[in-house]
């Protein structure tokens, strides 16, 4: 059983401020309550599965899911950098990576309950909500059920709206439209069926089809989109049908270090981190995103975890704000210079792995951020170069392709 519990923490609600307003998004925690620091390499983290794990440190290890002192560490962290959040994205994955038989509901529940208790402890005033009221009048945050998409779900596997939710998303954002209103959309698994890819790009199956239509249809009223489950750090372009980009789905890293078992992954593991959105509180758009991360060797070999400031979006890409033409700039900037994407790369696993990325990593990486469909996400790895392909574009291409070969 996978629960991936999503919460939204309101903090400080309808302050009214110059500067703009700040929120957390945090995923993925992981807790492994039985980590502990054994010289027996075996007995270190159930998370770890069968592979050993020597000289374990205080503060985890990139084998396994987070100890409670690094999850502590991470909100407190929080606390110390941005203390006054507007509000707090939790969206989910709290249960260490374990054979289901292991982890009953109980213990499940149990793993959430401590997580909820510690936030609340740490964020005093915050209360927690499944839905926003309304965020000061601009807008909604709205949460979607993701275990609907999760890859190793046989109960929805080949649907096309699994539970109707697209079509509830549609109905939601139709009205938000109608009342000018503006929409975060937030979720655990981006919606979809995903693979990692040998150099850590999410991208095999794609976005659900559904998911895309609804997207492109009413992106005038979704300020951002923000998910986790990959457990690194990236981000995904949505363009209309002339190839203009109009929405951007913002990926989260992990707070667990553990480096994934999916088969195919090199070294797929990354340091602990957490982050800041800085947005206009009247409009909703972004202006900012900054990741802060503590190195996790470097943590247990000093005995303190030292949580700081990875990068900040602007900054690292040149790009004014965080908003889809800048995301799209920054894209750009990724995919045709190498110093850029080696930046990106780094990031992805939160300075975790810091091999070069080569042009089949770099193929992986820029086509997942810029092609979100199935089939352009196809083309675009047999022709990575390319400006990202405007639908319809594609279509005259394939029509042309047709004509080739019905030509005699
Ligand atoms: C959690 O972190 C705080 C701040 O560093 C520390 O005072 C507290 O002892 C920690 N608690 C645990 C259980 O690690
Ligand atoms: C959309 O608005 C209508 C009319 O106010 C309401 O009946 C309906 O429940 C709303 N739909 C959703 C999904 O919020
Ligand atoms: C993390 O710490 C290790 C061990 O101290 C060090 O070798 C590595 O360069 C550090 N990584 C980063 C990104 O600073």
């Amino acid at each position: 059983m996978r629960l991936f519990k999503l919460l939204i923490f309101l903090a400080h609600w309808g302050v009214t401020r110059a500067e703009p307003g700040k929120f957390w998004h945090i995923s993925d925690l992981h807790l492994d309550p039985d980590y502990k620091v054994s010289e027996d390499p075996l007995q270190v983290c159930p998370s770890a599965g069968s592979q050993p794990v020597p000289n374990a440190g205080p503060w985890g290890d990139y084998l396994c899911d987070s100890p409670w002192v690094l999850i502590n560490s991470s909100i407190y962290a929080m606390k110390e950098i941005e203390p006054k959040p507007d509000f707090i994205l939790w969206t989910g994955d709290d249960t260490p990576h374990v054979p289901n038989e292991r982890l009953g509901e109980a213990a499940v529940l149990a793993i959430v309950d401590r997580l909820t208790r510690l936030i609340r402890e740490v964020f005093p005033g915050a209360f927690y909500a499944e839905k926003l009221p309304g965020l000061s009048g601009a807008g909604r945050v709205v949460v979607l059920n993701t275990n609907l998409y999760y890859g190793n779900n046989e109960q929805t596997a080949g649907m096309a709206d699994p539970a109707r939710q697209f079509q509830w998303l549609e109905d939601v954002l139709t009205n938000a439209s109608r009342a000018k209103e503006m929409v975060y959309i937030i979720g655990h698994v981006p919606p979809g069926f995903f693979e990692k890819t040998r150099n850590k790009a999410w991208f095999r199956e794609g976005f659900n089809e559904e998911y895309l239509k609804v997207v492109r249809k009413h992106h005038h009223v979704i300020a951002g989109q923000f998910f986790g489950h990959h457990h690194t750090d990236s981000f995904r372009m949505f363009y209309d049908d002339t190839g203009a980009p109009i929405s951007v789905m913002f990926l989260t890293p992990g707070v667990t270090p553990w480096k994934t078992t999916l088969p195919g992954v090199v070294n797929g593991a990354n340091n602990p981190g957490i982050r800041v959105f800085e947005y206009d509180r009247a409009t909703l758009s972004l202006q900012d995103m900054v990741t802060y991360f503590v190195n996790l060797s470097q943590a247990n070999e000093k005995g303190i975890p030292l949580w700081e400031l990875e990068y900040r979006l602007t900054e690292a890409y040149g790009v004014p704000d965080a908003g889809s033409r800048s995301m799209h700039a920054a894209l750009g900037r990724i995919a045709s210079d190498p110093g850029t994407l080696q930046r990106y790369y780094v990031y992805n696993s939160v300075s975790y792995d810091r091999e070069a990325c080569d042009p089949a990593c770099s193929a992986e990486h820029v086509c997942a951020m810029r092609e979100v469909a199935f089939d352009a996400y196809a083309a675009c790895l047999r022709a990575p170069g390319a400006a990202p392909a405007p639908r319809l574009a594609l279509l005259l291409a394939a029509l042309l392709g047709l004509r080739a070969l019905l030509a005699p």
